[in-house]
């Protein structure tokens, strides 16, 4: 039997880089686990996240999936050398912010804001990669955001005046990068509030092709035609 992909995150903001992975990958089967007890990851302590973020990798791990895509910025700042470390023969991949794409198409005099939560922001691993920037990248933190987009989903637009706010003293940037798979969902509104003069980078892309690349290497892709590839749904609920 064709041994499916893992994908997961703390709600329904993974749903994108699934979407891409799907996109890329289509003769695989996946397995996407949304941690709906543990979400917001963003608002709590590293120990919290990585406890969550484990439990996510060793359950999908459990359920035979041949490779992890880490669909959470926040979780993948947080845990992801830990997990690597743990399951080192598998393939395990992260959810990064795209600075690296949008600073080489930043212009001389512009800079970009990096939209990021609370975790991610004080992370070390975030730090490292704003410190690696030749240009201006702002790092700025949304605490409340990712939830807002979580319990808004059906009708984003109510979460429009927040969203505004967030952007209200950067109307001068020339790029903002979602450093939370969350923010893909806003996407429409920040380009709403730029007035379309916007440039957005998002990570999602960039991890199916770093997943497609890691099974190409391990030799784990898929033949067509092996099997009818499939997309099973879980998620975690609070007791
Ligand atoms: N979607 C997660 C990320 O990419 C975090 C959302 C949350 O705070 O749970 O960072």
């Amino acid at each position: 039997m064709q041994r499916p992909i893992g994908v997961f995150d703390s709600g329904v903001g993974g749903l994108n880089v699934l979407k891409c992975c799907t996109a890329l990958l289509p003769q695989e089967s996946f397995i996407y686990l949304a941690d709906e007890a543990n979400m917001p990851y963003g608002n709590k302590p590293k120990e919290e996240i990585a406890r969550a973020a484990f439990m996510c990798a060793d359950t999908l791990f459990s359920l035979n999936c041949k490779a992890v895509v880490i669909a959470c910025n926040t979780a993948t700042v947080t845990a992801v050398d830990s997990i690597r470390a743990l399951y080192s023969t598998r393939v395990v991949v992260g959810l990064e912010p795209a600075v690296k794409p949008c600073v080489k198409e930043l212009g001389k005099n512009g800079y970009a804001v990096a939209l990021v939560t609370d975790a991610t922001f004080s992370s070390d691993r975030f730090s490292r990669l704003l410190a690696s920037c030749d240009k201006k990248v702002v790092p700025l933190a949304a605490p409340e955001l990712a939830k807002l987009i979580e319990d808004n989903q059906d009708d984003i637009t109510r979460i429009r005046h927040y969203v505004s706010e967030v952007f209200k003293k950067y109307s001068d940037a020339e790029s903002v990068i979602l450093g939370c798979s969350h923010y893909s969902y806003v996407t429409g509104l920040i380009n709403e509030i730029y007035g379309g003069n916007i440039k957005i980078y998002d990570g999602a892309e960039g991890a199916a092709r770093r997943l497609k690349y890691c099974l190409e290497l391990s030799g784990q892709t898929a033949k067509k035609g092996e099997c009818t590839p499939s997309i099973k749904f879980l998620s975690t609920y609070k007791k």
